[in-house]
């Protein structure tokens, strides 16, 4: 298996590895109407915005079969998507309901209010990653693998510590960080997760 860099023709393969594993760790296709609609909340502005940056790795078939995506500082990252990414999604998806109850309307609620880190995260952890193999990749060392080569670019660019959000329904997920050396930072029901570099 390769891992590279991610391109913007990486898109469509990657958004469909996001659905993949977009239910706490599982398929989340049968739960949303439009397939893109995750992949343009979790996926997207991590390859398209300068802000971004992301490896993917390549399986058997040269085609990308999971990713790790980050931001290098959260504060710049958020600021470049509401610039640049979320004014457009706005106006595709104009309509956000104030309780969302689908999927769908979950991730249009976020498109008009995105998720921003907490003061006391980022101060310590400003960076933060997303991180999603396929199936058919998961317990071979990948996820291990991608997580080194960010953790070194991230040394090199001076970065102090990163941080990650976790569905707490995903007790596997949440069990590999611990084992990676991620703490729980705060005691929300959103887990939130850090380590420093
Ligand atoms: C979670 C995920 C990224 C882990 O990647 P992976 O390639 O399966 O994990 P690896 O095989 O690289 O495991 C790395 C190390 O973590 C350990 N590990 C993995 N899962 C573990 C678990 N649930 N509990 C304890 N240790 C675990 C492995 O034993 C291995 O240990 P070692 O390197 O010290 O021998 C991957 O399984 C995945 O993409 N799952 C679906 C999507 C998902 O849940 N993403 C996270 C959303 S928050």
């Amino acid at each position: 298996m390769l891992i590279r860099p991610v391109e913007p023709a990486d898109l469509e393969a990657l958004y469909e590895v996001g659905l993949r594993t977009g239910d706490a760790g599982e398929d989340a296709t049968g739960l949303f109407d439009d397939p893109r609609l995750l992949g343009e909340v979790y996926v997207g502005p991590y390859v398209m915005l300068e802000a971004g940056i992301g490896y993917t790795v390549l399986h058997e078939d040269r085609a990308p079969a999971g990713y790790i995506l980050a931001a290098v500082d959260t504060r710049r990252f958020e600021a470049e998507a509401e610039e640049d990414w979320w004014p457009s999604l706005r106006e595709r998806y104009p309509h956000p309901v104030d309780d969302p109850t689908t999927a769908d309307e979950e991730m249009i609620a976020l498109i008009h209010h995105p998720e921003l880190a907490a003061d006391g995260v980022v101060a310590e952890y400003p960076a933060h990653l997303h991180i999603d193999l396929l199936p058919h990749i998961q317990g071979k060392g990948v996820g291990r693998a991608l997580i080194d080569r960010l953790f070194d670019e991230l040394r090199t660019r001076g970065v102090p510590g990163v941080h990650l959000g976790a569905d707490p329904r995903n007790e596997r997920a949440i069990a590999f960080y611990e084992h990676l050396g991620f703490a729980h930072l705060g005691d929300d029901d959103d887990v939130v997760m850090g380590i420093r570099l």
